[in-house]
């Protein structure tokens, strides 16, 4: 029994070791805690890298369906997450404190706050540096907030990272895109939570109906809404539903936004 253990021990050490080479483990056991609406607040660890320029070109658009990130107020305090943490584009819009740890001769001390507005892809054609390949934790920041963290020539560090709650400057943002057969909402600028699981859209002759998410946060409806009023229903992640009445004129057209004038 003694030896079967230590041997497992010995096997685990060595993956662990031979996994993460020298840029530390990623094992450490969580802090846990909640803020008052139930959003889990616990340090993980995971790791980062950047992308993008000095002035979060390349940065832009993205799977999130997120467009001009500066006038939707994000700036360049964004990451794309992997698929570990990208859940399917349901994370869009979550915040995160990262700070950089085990590595000292890379980590400056600090932390920063960031928005998910993009998806960091798996590559599954190259063996080594595969930082976005599931199941791995990984967060490629925008270059100016990854430098805040750590130095350039680092290219990759292990990171802690936690949940916090989003402080957006005035209200949730509702962009109308698609076509009179196909309405697509994206919700943006989120408070609170910042992550969105479930939308509802009213016209002013409809009851509520509930919209299909696509890939990020363009939520979907084939019901056609053109010369009617719009209501929108939003629930957070952490289960907060906020109704936005009549946030949007029966004028509306594709292609504009409109301001649902308050905040999670
Ligand atoms: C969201 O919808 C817009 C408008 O149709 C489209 O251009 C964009 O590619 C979509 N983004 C995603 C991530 O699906």
């Amino acid at each position: 029994m003694i030896y079967v253990e230590c041997f497992m021990l010995i096997m685990v050490t060595c993956f662990v070791s031979m996994s993460l080479g020298d840029i530390g483990d990623v094992a450490e056991a969580p802090m846990i805690g909640h803020d008052s609406n139930g959003l889990d607040t616990s340090w993980y660890d995971a790791r980062a890298t950047f992308y993008g320029d000095v002035h979060g070109v390349g940065t832009q658009q993205g799977a999130c369906g997120y467009g001009d990130l500066f006038k939707q107020g994000y700036g360049l305090e964004t990451a794309a997450l992997s698929t570990a943490l990208f859940n399917n584009g349901y994370t869009c819009g979550a915040c995160y404190e990262i700070m950089c740890t085990r590595a000292p001769q890379w980590c400056w001390p600090g932390s920063i706050k960031i928005t998910a507005t993009n998806f960091c892809p798996p590559d599954y054609t190259k063996t080594r540096d595969i930082w976005c390949n599931p199941p791995q934790k990984h967060f490629d920041l925008s270059q100016p907030m990854f430098l805040k963290i750590a130095k350039y020539r680092a290219g990759v560090v292990p990171v802690r990272y936690r949940r916090i709650p989003c402080a957006k400057a005035g209200g949730v943002k509702f962009e109308l895109k698609g076509n009179p057969y196909f309405l697509i909402v994206l919700p943006y600028n989120v408070g609170g939570a910042g992550d969105i699981k479930y939308v509802q859209v009213k016209g002013t002759r409809t009851g509520w109906i509930t919209m299909s998410k696509n890939w990020g946060q363009n939520w979907t409806t084939g019901v056609v809404l053109t010369g009617q009023g719009l209501s929108l229903r939003i629930t957070t992640s952490d289960g907060i539903t906020k109704d936005f009445i009549n946030v949007v004129p029966p004028s509306w057209g594709f292609g504009q936004t409109f301001d649902g004038k308050f905040n999670f």
